[in-house]
């Protein structure tokens, strides 16, 4: 190929044209031996192409394309709520650069086509901005880092300048060539229409029999177009996804990024190593974290709580003070301040515990509110029922024994719930009561003397007797 005249350069140069996200995400993965894509194993709790799409999102791409193909329905349905992604389907998997192909007729203008890898997924939004500014200053850039272990990655040459010489697959590399420790991390800023010239004139002559989308970039560079080596100052942003060790390795990444915030934010992490931890979730400051802790999904705990080792919290708010002793699990919680919970207690969806309340081991709370400074504090099971300021007395000095709380109950404010008892369904408590007996589904159990009024008493005694008494 002829390098190109400088009229060449100068019409395919990019400046100022849009920048659009393709992400390609339709590759098999045949060695993460899985009858699920790729894309869908997720790493630092979320699928990896979830990764992907949010540099996109935060490097502020007007538009973002993404190239599904290898069960694609699948990976489609599982991102219905991203509806800023136009799905692109490639049939057939043959290869990155054919992957790319699919997103032309999408990219009928000039553009700047921001190029991710949907299983590269530590890819930062910054590295995105500044493999597009090298772009709009030459042709095209890509993103290359120094490792110790290159693996199977591609290796990246450079020429006497330090850009683009040519990118060789690790599987086609010569012996010499394996040893260079430079790797092509799969993420480009390349100029639309421009680049798809190169697609077009790819062939499969290589190991994999597959079109090569870095066959294209390094024909471009053979062209006499500067395709920019941008060194990523954060070597890890280049590791992709193509094992399951390699899968553990990043997830433990994303997982470290997040601890990072968090523990720059002002909570302890005891034991880091052993803590898993969703990207949403919020810990406040001052609160401690034990080992081998779970915390997923929604999860919003509060300032100066404390989380003792085994805990596992997924959706759930808890707050400022409350301690969850150790093996709990709480799911679609919320604990209010102050509250100790466990340790083996179980909080299932819509439990709601109100300050300082206390729910002890072997309870399991589903769908009720245990007012504030209630007490559950073994053995108990609480479901669909709304419990004012009660405690369960479950102890009688010999053995424990367990209280049931039926769908709908309601417990008055005070009531003592002397264990082995059951509550029915839809019954009521009345407030004060100390409850011995089972209460019947739909009945009321008063358990208190009966109120008398004395008439006319504050005429009768003597002055200054109200105020105290
Ligand atoms: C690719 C690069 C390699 C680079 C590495 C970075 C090529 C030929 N090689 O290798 O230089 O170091 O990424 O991680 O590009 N895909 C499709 N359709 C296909 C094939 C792949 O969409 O037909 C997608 C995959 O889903 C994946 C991405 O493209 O998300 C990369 O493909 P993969 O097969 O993982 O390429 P690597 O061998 O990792
Ligand atoms: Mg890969």
């Amino acid at each position: 190929m002829s390098p190109a005249s400088p009229a060449q350069r100068s019409a395919s140069s990019s400046s100022g044209a849009s920048r659009v996200a393709v992400v390609l995400a339709a590759g098999k993965g045949t060695r993460m031996k899985s009858e699920r894509a790729k894309v869908l194993h997720e790493a630092g709790g979320r699928p990896l192409l979830a990764w992907a799409l949010d540099a996109a999102r935060a490097a502020g791409c007007a538009r973002i394309l993404a190239v599904v193909g290898h069960a694609a329905g699948e990976v489609r349905a599982a991102f219905s709520d991203a509806v800023d992604v136009t799905w692109i389907e490639q049939r057939e998997q043959l290869g990155t650069g054919h992957a790319l192909l699919q997103a032309e007729p999408h990219l009928t203008g000039e553009a700047l086509a921001l190029v991710l890898s949907g299983d590269v997924p530590l890819v930062r939004a910054e590295t995105l901005g500044r493999l597009a500014e090298e772009a709009e200053r030459g042709w095209g850039a890509m993103a290359v880092a120094t490792l110790a272990e290159p693996g199977a990655l591609g290796r990246v040459i450079a020429d006497a300048r330090g850009d683009l010489a040519r990118i060789v697959e690790a599987r086609d590399a010569t012996r010499d060539e394996l040893a260079i420790r430079r790797v092509n991390a799969g993420i480009y800023a390349l100029p639309a229409p421009a680049i798809f010239g190169f697609l077009h004139r790819l062939s499969p002559d290589n190991d994999q029999g597959e079109l090569y989308l870095t066959d294209a970039v390094t024909a471009a560079a053979c062209a006499g177009h500067r395709v920019a080596l941008v060194e990523l100052e954060d070597p890890d942003e280049a590791l992709g996804v193509n094992d399951r060790l390699e899968l553990a390795r990043v997830h433990r990444l994303l997982v470290a990024r997040k601890l990072r915030v968090l523990a720059l934010g002002g909570a302890t992490f005891l034991d880091p190593d052993t803590t898993a931890l969703g990207p949403e979730v919020e810990v406040g400051r001052d609160s401690v974290v034990h080992a081998s802790v779970t915390l997923s999904g929604a999860t919003r705990i509060g300032q100066g709580v404390t989380i003792h080792a085994g805990a596992w919290i997924r959706d759930s708010t808890i707050g400022a003070g409350a301690v969850i002793e150790p093996y709990s699990v709480l799911d679609g919680a919320a604990v209010g301040a102050g509250c100790r919970v466990g340790p083996f207690a179980r909080l299932r969806p819509g439990a709601v515990l109100g300050e300082k309340a206390k729910v002890g081991n072997f309870v399991e709370i589903k769908n009720s509110t245990l007012g504030a400074g209630a007490k559950a504090n073994h053995l108990a099971y609480l479901g669909d029922a709304t419990v004012g300021g009660a405690i369960t007395c479950n102890y009688d000095g010999q053995a424990k024994h367990p209280t049931t709380i039926g769908e709908r109950a309601f417990i008055g404010s005070d009531t003592m719930l002397v264990a082995p008892v059951e509550v029915g369904d839809n019954a009521v408590t009345a407030a004060g009561s100390v409850i011995t007996q089972d209460v019947p589904a739909g009945a009321l159990a008063v358990e208190r003397t009966r109120q008398r009024n004395v008439p006319g008493w504050s005429k009768r005694r003597p002055r200054g007797a109200a105020r105290r008494s």
